[in-house]
């Protein structure tokens, strides 16, 4: 099967992890937020089509407008572009599809949506090594992907899958992530051991995968995950957007990196 590129989009950057609930969506739409804030076009598709959370976090439930009898345009907020199954199919109905409808969906989304000229596609993906991150890896040329990991043992063993899912994918690996490693006492500034700090940089070195950094556990993370106003808006000089601004800093030089090693993935037009 021939990957076709994303028409207009320079880097598509995925986000996994083995394991559900470690903080895929919270960090690809921390980082997403983080780039474009410092100065880059950036989308992020919402690739968990089962149990799509981006508009939550987001706080922006909208229908997508369509522009013709084959595209839609993607709703926009805080000057991010986004799609989510979580537009076109609002409500707590679960979604059961087999395989070849998901690959269908991840292809419209990738294809359909006018995404314009974007500098970066941050994609979140449902947890796990499964149908999505197979139909997008086959069809497409991803820059890189993140691996996300909290330091428990049962959610490193599932990132060592994920990276080996991704490695047979031939996708390569920005780094991975580690989520939740401490918690800041709110007293004393100390940094609390909650799981086993370490171990995703551990991992990461066992497996020769670049290491991005960890994230702190915050109650504000989790708040602004809920209430759509995601803690990076709060910008690089505050406590909870910080770690997110210095991951995307990481990621991008990831991205030189591994860019440069290749050619350029698409042609942009002028
Ligand atoms: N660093 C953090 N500090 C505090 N809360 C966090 C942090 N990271 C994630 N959370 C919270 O943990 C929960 C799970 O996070 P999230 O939805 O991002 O995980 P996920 O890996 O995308 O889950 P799924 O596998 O279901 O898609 C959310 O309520 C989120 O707000
Ligand atoms: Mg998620």
């Amino acid at each position: 099967m021939p990957q076709v590129p994303v028409h207009g989009v320079r880097h598509l950057i995925a986000v996994g992890s083995g394991k559900g609930g470690v903080g895929k969506t919270t960090v690809a739409v921390n980082l997403a937020l983080a780039l474009q804030l410092s100065g880059n076009r950036v989308g992020l598709l919402d690739a968990d089509v089962y149990g799509p959370n981006v508009p939550r976090m987001m706080g922006l439930q909208e229908a997508p407008q369509a522009v013709g009898p084959n595209e839609i345009l993607p709703l926009e907020k805080h000057g991010l572009k986004l799609m989510s199954m979580g537009f076109l199919s609002p409500g707590d109905r679960p979604i059961i599809w087999r395989g070849p409808m998901l690959h269908s969906v991840i292809q419209q989304f990738l294809r359909n949506v006018v995404w314009g000229e974007l500098d970066y596609l941050i994609i979140d993906l449902p947890p796990g090594t499964g149908d999505v991150s197979l139909s997008l890896a086959q069809t497409t040329p991803i820059t890189g992907a993140i691996v996300v990991t909290t330091p428990s043992d049962v959610s490193l063993e599932d990132a060592r899958k994920a990276v080996l899912m991704f490695r047979q994918l031939r996708v390569e690996l920005l780094g991975m992530v580690e989520n939740m490693s401490y918690l800041i006492a709110q007293k004393s500034g100390e940094h609390v051991d909650v799981f086993g700090c370490g171990g995703g940089r551990r991992t990461a070195q066992e497996m020769s995968v670049p290491f991005l950094g960890e994230l702190p556990l915050m109650p504000e993370i989790r708040e602004g995950g809920d209430s759509g106003r995601p803690s990076a808006l709060a910008g690089k000089d505050s406590s909870v957007g910080r770690p997110f601004y210095e991951l995307a800093e990481r990621v991008l030089e990831r991205v030189e990196e591994v860019a440069g090693q290749k050619r350029p993935t698409i042609a942009v037009e002028d």
